[in-house]
């Protein structure tokens, strides 16, 4: 979950990495470093703590070198520390390496190198792999030190098991980074004279949009005037295709708002209406996802379909489970990624698997859909990072369109996750027994939702409110039923990943068997309770807290008006087809985490222990 950005070129280094490391800065915040090629060799700045530390230490500087590489670290050896930070150096000083990802086998690797006379200023198994290349660049037969750097690299990495994403420069190569990737994401930025590694295309997009998204195994080399794709896997060919990023520099920024969470809550209604854009036929009163790439003809073979995802991509899979058998009567069952790759799930030839994912990195993820692909399955990603890894390697699968998402906490992505869950949902159902007619409703209603979205963020200030009133709770409860239990998972992880309130989410009948027993007047209950055919039930889990002086925010639908006489507050979200509600009731909460966070003066987009993308088992 780290964040890598590299530079050679015709400019000065130093500001284009460290405004590359700002944005990626969501990818982790534990410490951050640079190496610079110089005439007297490769220096090194780190430091622990935010990026604006390291900014502050190299702009005093002002380092002239226009070759350099990059890291913003979230910790997995070592505690964040200045020493810990990236990048590190081999034995003899000359090289220097950033890496993402984790090398498993680091240990035998350093005892290794230690009996032959290493010393380690680390815990990292990071500087050990510098000093691994460093020892296959001072054995090399090359003499040519671009060349040197490059064997270097390709002796070194097929001796380390794990993952890695890295850049490596030397004191004797001024002119060429060398990067490779297995396991975390890698990218390269063409300009023109002058070439960028990336973790993510969001570090580089204001230099260039020409992208070349590197595959596992790549070895890739970049020089002021160029730059090459080769393999590692001696048996295999790099396969290079220059793509263009498909969103800009000021789409990555935060604009008006004060952080990216709160700028992504209020671009959801555009997110929504991007991605259902292109994917509604009225006429034939159905939806239109090309990406699937199955015939109506296959799609009606499938008789059972499983999704898996991670967090929030998880409870999306929750709500398109209750969607995929309520509007498609097809057998669905939802997994954590996590847990997939390790269960030995009964399948059959006509089972479609789907991993929902907003990175397109998670590596939990990424190996579920190996797995599924592994026992013979189709398996198609729900996924916004376009050519991410797991849209290179899902069979298919649809984008969600969602723009990029910074803010550590997932919001537009997860509406978006929704709505295509429910594209996907309504195309099943009509090639099974949905009529034109409820297609065409769906349609319809469906594109109501951003509308009624923006009705409800007009609710903020009301929200800010009753964030306040209970910013100090030490504990929330969050209760929905049906298709709004997902609801509640998805609010009380909202609050827990940026409040760090401890929050859980709950079907509500399961209140007595045995959570209402933490219900007590300083421990807040959030109830998701839209006028729907459970609304009555919900009614009676409230009065149960009640009765017991818990305190009660209440999500319900406008006009229904019968909470105001139990709950402590009440918010309000449009009417809508039930099924859909989750795309309605899940803004407020977004909301009230968001601004609760605040009043706890949280680090709302960069929530502590916390990464964007969790690229690292
Ligand atoms: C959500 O707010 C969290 N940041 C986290 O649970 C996230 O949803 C999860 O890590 C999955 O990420 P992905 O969608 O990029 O795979």
């Amino acid at each position: 979950m780290c964040g890598i950005v590299a530079y050679i070129g015709k400019r000065q280094a130093s500001p284009i990495l460290l405004d590359g490391l700002r944005r990626l800065e969501y990818r982790g915040y534990d410490s951050a470093g640079i190496a610079l090629w110089t005439d007297g060799g490769i220096d090194v700045y780190r430091k622990a703590g935010r990026i604006e530390n390291l900014r502050k230490a190299v702009s005093e500087a002002n380092p002239p070198g226009d070759l350099g590489i990059s890291h913003t670290r979230w910790a997995t050896h070592g505690a964040p520390t200045d020493e810990n930070a990236h990048p590190h150096k081999d034995q003899s000083g000359n090289l220097a390496l950033v890496h993402n990802g984790v090398i498993e086998n680091y240990i035998s690797i350093k005892d290794q190198l230690l009996a032959e006379g290493h010393t380690f200023q680390s815990e990292t198994d990071t500087e050990v792999l510098a000093h691994l290349v460093g020892k296959c660049y001072d054995e090399g037969e090359e003499t040519e030190p671009q060349a040197k750097l490059v064997a270097a690299v390709q002796a070194a990495l097929p001796r380390v098991k794990g993952t890695f994403g890295i850049a490596v420069i030397h004191s004797d190569a001024p002119g060429v980074i060398v990067g490779s990737r297995l396991g975390s994401p890698l990218v390269v930025g063409l300009g023109k004279d002058e070439h960028f590694l990336a973790s993510d295309v969001g570090a580089i997009v204001a230099h260039t949009r020409d992208v070349i998204y590197l595959n596992d195994y790549d070895l890739v080399t970049i020089t002021r005037h160029g730059y090459d794709v080769s393999s590692l896997d001696t048996n295999r060919t790099a396969s290079v295709k220059v793509s263009r990023v498909d969103f800009t520099e000021d789409d990555a920024e935060k604009g008006k708002f004060e952080h990216y969470m709160l700028k992504e809550i209020y671009e959801q209604p555009q997110s929504i209406r991007n991605a259902l854009r292109g994917r509604l036929s009225r006429d034939e009163a159905t939806a239109v996802l090309g990406g699937l790439n199955m015939s109506p003809m296959e799609l009606r073979q499938i008789d059972r379909i499983i999704f898996s995802g991670c967090g929030t991509a998880y409870h999306a899979a929750m709500v398109g489970e209750y969607l995929m058998e309520s509007l498609a009567r097809i057998p669905t069952e939802i997994e954590f990624a996590s847990e997939f790759r390790y269960r030995n799930v009964p399948t059959t030839k006509s089972t479609l698997q789907f991993v929902v994912s907003q990175s397109g990195e998670t590596i939990d993820t990424l190996a579920a859909l190996r797995e599924a692909k592994r026992k013979g399955l189709r398996c198609l990603g729900i996924v916004n990072n376009v050519a991410s890894t797991i849209a290179r390697e899902s069979d298919g699968g649809v984008y969600i369109h969602a723009g990029p998402e910074i803010g550590v906490a997932a919001t537009k992505t997860f509406t978006s996750q929704v709505t295509i869950m429910t594209l996907l949902s309504l195309l099943f159902g009509r090639i099974h027994h949905l009529s034109s007619t409820d297609g065409l409703e769906m349609i319809d209603e469906l594109e109501a939702i951003p509308e009624k979205i923006e009705s409800i963020l007009k609710q903020a200030p009301r929200i800010k409110e009753i964030a306040q009133k209970y910013a100090n709770a030490e504990g929330m409860l969050f209760m929905g039923r049906q298709l709004n239990y997902p609801v509640a998972m998805e609010g009380a992880l909202k609050m827990k990943e940026i409040s760090y309130i401890y929050a859980s989410g709950h079907p509500s009948a399961e209140l007595k068997h045995g959570i209402i027993a933490l219900v007590k007047p300083d421990l807040p209950s959030v109830f998701i309770a839209p006028d729907d055919a459970v609304f009555d039930k919900n009614v009676s889990n409230i009065e149960e807290v009640k009765a017991r002086k818990g305190p009660v925010i209440a999500v319900t639908t406008e006009g229904c008006t019968d909470l105001e006489r139990i709950a402590d507050d009440v918010l309000y979200v449009p009417p809508c087809k039930s099924i859909l509600s989750p795309l309605l009731t899940v803004v407020p909460l977004q909301l009230l985490s968001y601004y609760v966070a605040l009043a706890r003066g949280c680090d709302v987009d960069k929530p502590r222990n916390l990464a964007k993308s969790v690229t690292v088992e």
